[in-house]
Order: C-alpha cells, then structure tokens, then sequence
C-alpha cells in the first residue's frame, strides 16, 4: 500500500465519521504507517470562532461562515507548526475528519455551490485527498444519533437542513467526479462492515 496518504473523512452530523477515522487509523498504524488524525473545524483561533458560532454564542450569518471556513483550512493546510502539509513532509499518513466537500455541501445547503467550490479553490491546489470517503447515512438515523448522544443540537443539525446537507453532497461529487477520488459507503449498516469496505477501498489507493 502507497505510504503518506492524505484521506478526508466526510458525511452529514452523526454518520460515524470520528468512529471510522479511529478505526482507520489503527489499521493504518497496524500497517506500518505513522498517522496524523485532525479535523474541521480546526482548534486554531479561526476554528475557535466557528465553534463558537455553531454554539450559538456568536450570530452571524451563512454567507460569512462559509468565508470562515475558506480560512480555517487555508491554515489547516499551511500552519507551520501542526499544518497538514508540514505533517506529509514530515512522513504521516494524514487522516482528517472533514475537508472541502463539507464546505460543499453545508454551505452549497445555502448559497450558490460554484461559489463555494470556487473559493475553496486554493486549498484545492494546494492539496487533493488520495481519497475522499463519504460515509453516507439518511438523516433520520443521523437525527436519532444526534438526538440520543448529545446534551445540545448545534446549527444545521435539523432533519430538513441535514437532508439539503446530503442532497448537496452528491450534487458536489457529480460536480467533481473529474478532479476528486471518492469512495461512497453506506453507512446505514454495522461498523465493522462499513469499516471492511473502507479498508478495502483504501488498500487499493495507488
Ligand atoms: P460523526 O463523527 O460523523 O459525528 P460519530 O462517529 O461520532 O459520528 O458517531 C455518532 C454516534 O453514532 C456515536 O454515538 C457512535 O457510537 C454511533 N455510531 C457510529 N457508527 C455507527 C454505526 N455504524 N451503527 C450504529 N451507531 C453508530
Ligand atoms: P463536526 O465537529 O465534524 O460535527 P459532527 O461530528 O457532528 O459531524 O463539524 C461541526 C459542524 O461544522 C458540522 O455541522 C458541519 C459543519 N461544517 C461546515 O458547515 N462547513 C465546513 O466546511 C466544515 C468542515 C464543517
């Protein structure tokens, strides 16, 4: 298997992403390699307002989330200390929960999606997924997961915003096909066989 992978965990809330990252990784670590976990929002400053905002301790509007966003991974990519970058140099296989289609789909939920792939663009050139795995769950599971494991429901996790979040999603992968690498799982099944087929789809990234 190819060494120093950059693979971008992605899914609407609840679908079981931070679950199959932790399980990636410790194939991945079993394997040989050297992982690196992180995720969007980051906890940089710029992550700090976001997270902020989907609290509900900062009101703003969808239009400047999205902005934020933009600069939340521009630094993720680039930070000098903790960057996603420095760590391929540095030889890691870089897992991160969450990456551009989030922006994507939670954003294109809300705005022209051209917008959003074009403002991301940068973050594009600067580095591409060797693969982008969507776990992909209805949300009305994700709604009683979300219902169930937290003490507080966050911005966009509503049913209906969660079902333009999904919709949004795979309008993103039609629109991309040609540029991105994207692996689609069900999610609506067990962990371990959602975590067999990922293994195997990353097993044959060359
Ligand atoms: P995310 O990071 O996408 O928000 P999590 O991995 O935190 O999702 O999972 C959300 C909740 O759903 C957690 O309580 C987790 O234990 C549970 N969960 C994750 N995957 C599955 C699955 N395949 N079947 C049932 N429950 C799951
Ligand atoms: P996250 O902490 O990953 O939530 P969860 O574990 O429930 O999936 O993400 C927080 C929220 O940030 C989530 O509702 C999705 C949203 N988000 C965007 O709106 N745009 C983005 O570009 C990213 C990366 C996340």
């Amino acid at each position: 298997m190819k060494n120093n992978l950059f693979i971008a965990f992605e899914g609407i809330d609840g679908s079981g992403k931070s679950t199959q990252v932790n399980l990636l990784s410790e194939k991945l670590k079993a394997a040989g390699h050297k992982v690196y976990v992180t995720c969007e929002p980051t906890d940089s400053p710029i992550g700090a307002i976001i997270r902020n905002i989907f609290k509900g301790r900062i009101e703003t509007d969808h239009k400047t989330i999205a902005g934020l966003f933009v600069a939340d991974r521009l630094d993720h990519l680039q930070n000098k200390t903790n960057g996603i970058l420095k760590k391929l140099e540095e030889g890691f296989t870089v897992i991160t929960d969450r990456y551009y289609f989030s922006s994507y789909a939670y954003h294109g939920a809300h705005m022209p999606i051209e917008w959003v792939i074009e403002s991301n663009r940068l973050s594009a050139e600067l580095l591409r997924p060797d693969l982008n795995v969507f776990i992909d769950i209805t949300p009305e599971i994700s709604m009683e997961r979300l219902n169930k494991g937290r003490s507080h429901i966050e911005l966009y996790e509503t049913l209906d915003n969660l079902k333009m979040v999904r919709d949004q999603y795979h309008n993103a992968f039609k629109l991309e096909a040609k540029n991105e690498k994207i692996f689609i799982t069900d999610g609506n099944r067990a962990l371990s066989e959602i975590a067999e087929d990922i293994w195997e789809s990353v097993s044959a990234i060359n």
